[in-house]
This record gives structure tokens, sequence and C-alpha cells, in this order.
């Protein structure tokens, strides 16, 4: 899987592709990730990307030239499977969304940052906008490290253990049970007795009935349906 990220801010992007998991799906060929700055393809002379708002109204607008260059190079060299907008106000992104877009190959997530970008980019080039969450990041950079890292921990071959992404939290909409390592007894904190058993049956149910139980305690609404 590739990913190009359009960002006027590449800076915020170099940390969270350059570790661990990251890195190794990189090493491994099974990821590219490609950030490119959207300042680069401006044409303006003082290379602008933003500019005020028609209308009036604090707050400026990413402008359509300088991310119409950069998306229609890159559309230039291959086919892009989803082109999509980070913003507030797009759809929520669910581990179920994850799943979908970690069977794609080639995508591109579009930073909006200021008020966002002018809405004939949306039309005219998006074709999908997702959310994290319900509050406001100061950019979509954040947020589409946190799609990426999403997706790219999917692939196949990017975990060490190829099932550890199938028992995942969310992945059947149950919360994960409690783990526990060494030692068995911290100052009198015991580990459950069944996970200590070596009897697979009963350590298989007793996980279940705690991923259960975690679930209707905290997440009640992934329950629902
Ligand atoms: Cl994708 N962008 C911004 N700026 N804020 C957000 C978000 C995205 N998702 C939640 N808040």
């Amino acid at each position: 899987m590739r990913i190009d990220i359009l960002t006027v801010v590449p800076d915020l992007l170099e940390g969270p592709f350059s570790h661990s998991i990251m890195q190794r799906a990189k090493d491994k060929g099974l990821a590219e990730v490609h950030i490119h700055n959207i300042r680069d393809y401006s044409t303006d002379k003082h290379k602008n990307v933003d500019d005020y708002q028609y209308g009036g109204g604090a707050g400026m607008v990413m402008s359509i030239q300088p991310i119409a260059a950069c998306i229609e190079k890159l559309q230039s060299e291959r086919k892009y499977d989803e082109i999509i907008y980070m913003t507030p106000d797009g759809e929520l992104f669910e581990q179920s969304t994850a799943n979908q877009l970690s069977r794609l190959k080639n995508i591109i997530l579009l930073c909006g940052h200021y008020k966002g970008v002018d809405e004939r980019v949306r039309e005219l080039f998006v074709t999908k906008e997702i959310s994290i969450g319900s509050y406001v990041l100061s950019g979509g950079e954040l947020a589409a490290a946190v799609v990426a890292d999403s997706l790219i921990r999917l692939l196949p071959g990017v975990l060490n253990d190829e099932t550890s992404a199938l028992t995942d939290s969310f992945q059947d909409n149950l919360l994960s049970p409690p783990i526990y390592t060494r030692p068995a007894d911290y100052k009198g904190h015991k580990v459950p007795e069944i996970l200590l058993s070596g009897n697979l049956k009963k350590i298989e149910e007793y996980r279940e009935n705690e991923a259960i139980r975690r679930t209707n305690e905290r997440r009640p609404d992934l329950l629902k349906d």
C-alpha cells in the first residue's frame, strides 16, 4: 500500500513514520508513506498556500492551486483509489473504515489547515472525508498519522504475530480482555488463576467473558446492533 500525505507542515509528519511498526512496514516494502509539502507546488511569487475568505470572516482558506497541482502530479504517476480530506466535518473514522481502506493500493490523505480548503478542492478532487473524532485539531496532520498507522498495522506481514490484529479491541465490536505478564504475584496483587491453569478452553472462555463484561461496562454502545 502507498499513502501520499499532502500538508503545509511536513515536519509534523516525519516522526510518526520513522519508528517501530511503521518503520518495519516500510523496511519490509509493505507500506510506502510519502509526505508532500503543498507549498512546493505554489506558483504564487511568495509561495503562499492560503488566502482571505470571500465574503469576509476570520481565518484563512487553503487555495486550490497548489493542492490541485500536487494532486494532479501524483495522479499523472499512478491511479488513486481514494483521495481523502482530513476534516472535523468528515465521516467518523472507525475500525471498519480502517479495515476497508487497508485493502486499497494507493491513497492520498489531504490535511486541512487554517479554516480548511477551498470548497472546490472537495468538489473536484476529494472522494472521501474523514474525521477522527468529535473535537477540533489545529490541522489534519495528527489525524492523518492516526489513520495511516491504523491502516498500515493491518497489512498482512506488518505485525509479527499475524493473528494479533484480529484480536484487537473493536475487530469484533468488543474491547480487549485484561492482560498480564510476570510476576504472577505483585505485592499480593495476583494474576487470575485461570490464566495460569494451562487449560486453553477455560482461558478462552475467561477472555471472552471478560471482553464482554468490559465492553458492557465501558462501551455499551458497541454492543447495540
Ligand atoms: Cl481529520 N482534522 C481536524 N483539523 N480536526 C479533527 C479531525 C481532523 N478529526 C477530528 N478533529
